[in-house]
């Protein structure tokens, strides 16, 4: 795995924008050939997406030929609800970019028993963009969940249903009690991860993600089996890393290229 650390947050999105737009670039998508993109909604890839549309309007990237997967959406809630994670996609990167609508996936009810395969016919995920939530769950995939999962309904912890009520006013009544995500089997076949993270309140699931053992109890750790496996994280996320740790990271990336002129070197 690589641990790419920048100051801030800002910082974070950005290099995680530009290698998003660099690996698009280099893999030349076309109609027959589409680039297909894992993505995640939350507070942590807000910046990248405001990043992404930017880099769109300057014409450093297209999205004509790419096509998405999101990897969780709320149950109980209609997707025109301004919390549903269809609505949160459209307002962040898909009504500003020239991706075309039937080539934009979120999961439901309806089609979550075909959404691997469906992945698979398009010929899988060439890369997926994750957050962590602060108990290690990537998507919806709650501590305990089995690390061989696909696609299906998720019951939320308590944890989660306080954490998301930010979006809720505040309510923790308001906040759906289940979901339907991706498993994190079907995160893993992707042929890149990408995982970001920022803040104090995602340090242990960084720690757990970097120096713990591999556990359905943080189920981000599954994420060390991956072969091409990238964590972006601001400084105060790394802070429950051993201080060795950061500096063996730090150490690596400093003899590394800019993200522009990395290839698929990783
Ligand atoms: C939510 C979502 C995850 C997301 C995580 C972190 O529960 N299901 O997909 O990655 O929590 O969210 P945030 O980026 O807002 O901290």
């Amino acid at each position: 795995m690589r641990l790419i650390i920048r100051e801030t947050k800002n910082q974070t999105s950005q290099w995680v924008a530009e290698y998003i737009v660099h690996r698009i670039n280099e893999f030349r998508p076309t109609k027959e050939r589409p680039f297909v993109l894992g993505l995640p909604t939350g507070s942590s890839p807000e910046k990248i997406y405001a990043n992404l549309v930017d880099m769109y309007r300057s014409g450093k990237v297209s999205f004509k030929n790419v096509v998405t997967f999101n990897m969780d959406e709320y149950v109980g809630i209609p997707t025109s609800h301004p919390q549903s994670y269809h609505s949160f996609m459209f307002k962040h990167l898909f009504q500003h970019v020239d991706i075309p609508p039937n080539q934009i996936h979120l999961p439901s009810l309806e089609n979550y028993h075909e959404y691997d395969s469906m992945i698979a016919k398009y010929g899988g995920i060439e890369l997926f963009l994750c957050g962590v939530g602060s108990d290690g769950h990537i998507a919806f995939n709650e501590p305990g969940s089995s690390l061989a999962s696909k696609t299906r309904v998720k019951t939320l912890t308590s944890d989660t249903i306080m954490a998301n009520a930010r979006f809720f006013d505040g309510d923790v009544n308001a906040v759906p009690k289940s979901a339907v995500t991706v498993g994190v089997k079907t995160v893993l076949d992707a042929r890149e991860v990408i995982l970001i993270a920022d803040g104090r309140g995602k340090a242990e699931a960084v720690r757990q993600a970097v120096e713990g053992k591999i556990s359905h109890s943080w189920t981000v750790t599954a994420l060390q089996m991956h072969p091409k496996f990238i964590m972006a994280v601001d400084e105060a996320a790394t802070e429950e890393l051993r201080v060795k740790t950061v500096k063996y990271f730090k150490d690596i990336e400093g003899t590394a290229v800019a993200p522009g002129k990395l290839g698929s070197k990783l």
